[in-house]
């Protein structure tokens, strides 16, 4: 699986026939190398309507055909011409052409009136990702590891505090979660979220060694 990332939230994952976009924002981020129209995939996914996360989804749908899968209040506002939509709703899964998505809880805001923010935990090329959304850190993380999911592969897990977890309050996560693989997202891109993904991949290493932190430059790709 290749593994790009876009920058802020934004991941990219290409596998054989499959490819999904999650939280593509590129035309206003400051830090993305990609542009919009680099971006070719069947499946976007997103996780609440602050721009931040949507800004890119529509335009991604509509010129690849694609499908947007989020939760149900704001997909209903996402919804045009020449794209698809999915709508689900927290703790459900569904089962789509590359693999089984569940809706997960996330604790944030969200954008649009009425909807409300998730992460997803998904399979893709016969891995186990979870992508965490803007979050606080919650107990109900220890969910995913071995009550309602287990075995996560991959985790995103926003490190740059203010608007979501911190790096301290994310190394709990890895914790709870026990991802083989954890890439810090949700930093650097604005003054207000600036973390040092260093010093999460330190923290990591000594609070939970079983998991293998990769930091990421955006734009950067990786084969996983
Ligand atoms: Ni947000
Ligand atoms: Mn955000």
């Amino acid at each position: 699986m290749r593994v790009t990332f876009l920058g802020h939230a934004g991941v990219w994952l290409q596998a054989g026939d499959h490819a999904v976009v999650i939280d593509p924002f590129l035309t206003s981020n400051p830090v993305a190398r990609h542009k919009a129209d680099d971006v070719r995939v069947g499946w976007v996914l997103v996780t609440h309507g602050h721009s931040d996360h949507v800004e890119d989804a529509v335009a991604i749908a509509r010129r690849n055909r694609a499908t947007i899968i989020g939760p149900y209040d704001l997909i209903v506002t996402l919804a045009g011409e020449g794209y698809a939509t999915h709508g689900m709703g927290h703790g459900g899964k569904y089962r789509f052409p590359f693999g089984t998505v569940r809706c997960t809880l996330a604790f944030h805001g969200s954008g649009a009136a009425g909807a409300l923010p998730c992460g997803f935990v998904f399979e893709l090329d016969g891995k186990k990702v979870y992508h965490a959304g803007d979050t606080a850190l919650f107990s109900d993380m220890k969910l995913l590891n071995g009550v309602i999911e287990r075995d996560i592969d991959l985790a995103f897990l926003p490190i740059g505090d203010n608007f979501t977890m911190g790096v301290d309050d994310a190394v709990v996560a890895v914790d709870w979660i026990r991802p083989k693989i954890v890439v810090p997202i949700h930093y650097g891109t604005f003054p207000p979220i600036q973390a040092d993904p260093e010093e999460f991949r330190r923290k990591v290493e000594r609070a939970v060694p079983g998991t293998r932190v990769i930091v990421l430059s955006p734009g950067e790709g990786t084969e996983l």
